[in-house]
């Protein structure tokens, strides 16, 4: 909720604090042609084609909006191979925003995990996180690393009271160094609001402590700074000391108890692109090498120089609290309102999206038959909102090859910066409701067609009955006619 703004003769909502200049049609398809899509899609809400969608809250991943000064930006691009002064722009841009005077440019927030796996991680070396991310996890891995997440008991609890469940065990952290070795411990990544967990905060006291102990260990700190922005805004929201700095003094802080920081600039700057920055010129010349092999040239990184100069802008409107806390803002609307009605969602609300608890939502379905995955086919079904499975399929199977059953089986509906209404917020909690009244009629899914690595992207399932059909079956008794 929007603190700042108090309503007189209704209860407050966020507003918003921006308008709306360029606008995109949206398509809201009758129930049948929705199935049709979900079905061809494969079950699989990565395989549905826009056209079919009316709300996309599959991700923020190169959905925010842009300013009218990051669209204004673009034409001062510079075409240029190498020595491009878009660089120069976005390279200030990061030195002053995030505090770091070396700048590697990567295509996207991966390709950065890609360096960084494939320079500091060895066979047998563990990497303490507070959580993976899927692509992170894909990458140390393929290194010969393994992801240790040392996360906190309040981490996993869908409902809780604690502001910062993204923050790191301590005590676990130095049992994990006692363990393994500082040897074997490249680095101990941090990752800001703690994606797979609900879009959870970490604080900069937490931040402190773990940066103590890889001091005493001298193991690096390594930030993924995707979605550092919304990590800074809680920091100030939540944590009593920093109720009075400005964004942009927690952002530096945060990235000066860091090594290494890189970031999707899909996310942290509402462009497209991704960066390594570190103020170390040895770290720096360890990873440069491999930005020409994979990337582009150091001044692009595999970037269009239209996209960093919208980065070096966005990157300072992240400073900007009114466009760092709008997303919030929503989401926190979508999560008390999700939780007012009885359906279970991640607690307190986090960064990027609204989080729905599929093992609650469908205690009927076993996670083996992925619940997350059913929920994300079912409301798009019936709403034509695309959200996200982040449960099960997106965990890969074990060596063996079984399946894994994820920690938390969440159902992601992603809140773009500056993207969506109130009304249509309100469109998808209502959808949210009648589905949640007629929850026992969801069934399970089924891979049909499965990738042994990151399945959950090209995956292709159906459903292992015909509730989808019972599903719009009932939809149109209670609906009618009705989109
Ligand atoms: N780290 C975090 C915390 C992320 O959320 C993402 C992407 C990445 C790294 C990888 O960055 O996509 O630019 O290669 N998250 C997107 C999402 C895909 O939908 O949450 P990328």
């Amino acid at each position: 909720m929007n603190h700042e703004i108090k309503f007189h003769s209704r209860p407050s909502v966020p507003v918003e604090l921006h308008k709306v200049r360029v606008v995109q049609k949206l398509h809201l398809k009758p129930i049948d042609e929705r199935l049709k899509a979900i079905r061809e899609g494969g079950f699989n809400t990565f395989l549905l084609n826009t056209k079919d969608i009316f709300l996309d809250m599959l991700t923020d991943s190169g959905t925010n909006a842009m300013s009218d000064n990051q669209i204004a930006s673009m034409l001062q691009a510079d075409d240029a191979y190498s020595g491009s002064q878009s660089f120069y722009r976005m390279e200030e841009a990061l030195r002053e925003v995030f505090g770091k005077h070396y700048v590697l440019p990567v295509h996207q927030g991966r390709a950065a995990e890609n360096v960084i796996s494939q320079v500091f991680v060895n066979e047998g070396d563990v990497i303490p996180m507070n959580y993976h991310f899927t692509t992170t996890k894909a990458h140390l891995e393929i290194n010969g690393g393994t992801v240790l997440e040392i996360y906190t008991d309040e981490a996993l609890k869908i409902k809780s009271t604690n502001p910062f469940k993204g923050n790191m065990d301590i005590q676990r952290l130095k049992d994990v160094i006692a363990k393994y070795g500082k040897e074997h411990v490249p680095f101990i990544r941090m990752e800001a609001s703690t994606n797979l967990i609900g879009g959870q905060p970490y604080s900069m006291q937490n931040m402190k402590d773990v940066k103590a102990i890889a001091d005493e260990h001298g193991i690096m700190i390594v930030l993924d700074a995707s979605l550092i922005g919304e990590n800074a805004y809680f920091i100030k929201k939540r944590e009593e000391a920093y109720k009075d700095a400005s964004i942009k003094d927690i952002l530096n802080e945060m990235c000066a108890m860091s090594d290494i920081v890189y970031f999707s600039s899909r996310k942290v700057s509402s462009t497209r692109g991704g960066g390594i920055v570190t103020d170390s010129e040895e770290l720096m010349l360890k990873m440069r090498d491999l930005i020409p092999l994979y990337e582009g040239f150091m001044t692009y990184g595999g970037m269009s120089v239209r996209e960093i100069e919208a980065m070096a802008v966005g990157l300072r409107e992240t400073l900007d609290e009114t466009v760092i806390g709008q997303s919030p803002s929503f989401i926190e609307y979508a999560v008390n309102e999700c939780d007012n009605m009885g359906i279970p969602v991640v607690m307190p609300a986090g960064a990027l999206g609204c989080h729905i608890d599929a093992l609650q939502f469908l205690p009927h379905v076993s996670q083996l038959d992925y619940s997350a995955g059913a929920l994300a086919a079912a409301l798009f079904i019936v709403s034509g909102c695309r959200g996200m499975e982040r449960g099960t399929i997106s965990m890969d199977r074990d060596a063996e090859g079984n399946d894994v059953a994820s920690d938390m089986e969440l159902l992601r509906l992603a809140f773009p910066r500056r993207v969506f209404t109130l009304s249509q917020t309100n469109f998808l909690l209502d959808r949210l409701k009648w589905l949640h009244e007629n929850r026992e009629l969801i069934g399970g899914l089924k891979f049909v067609e499965e990738p042994a690595v990151l399945r959950f992207f090209m995956g292709r399932l159906d459903a292992v009955s015909d509730w989808p059909e019972k599903l719009v079956a009932k939809f149109k008794e209670d609906f009618g006619d009705s989109l």
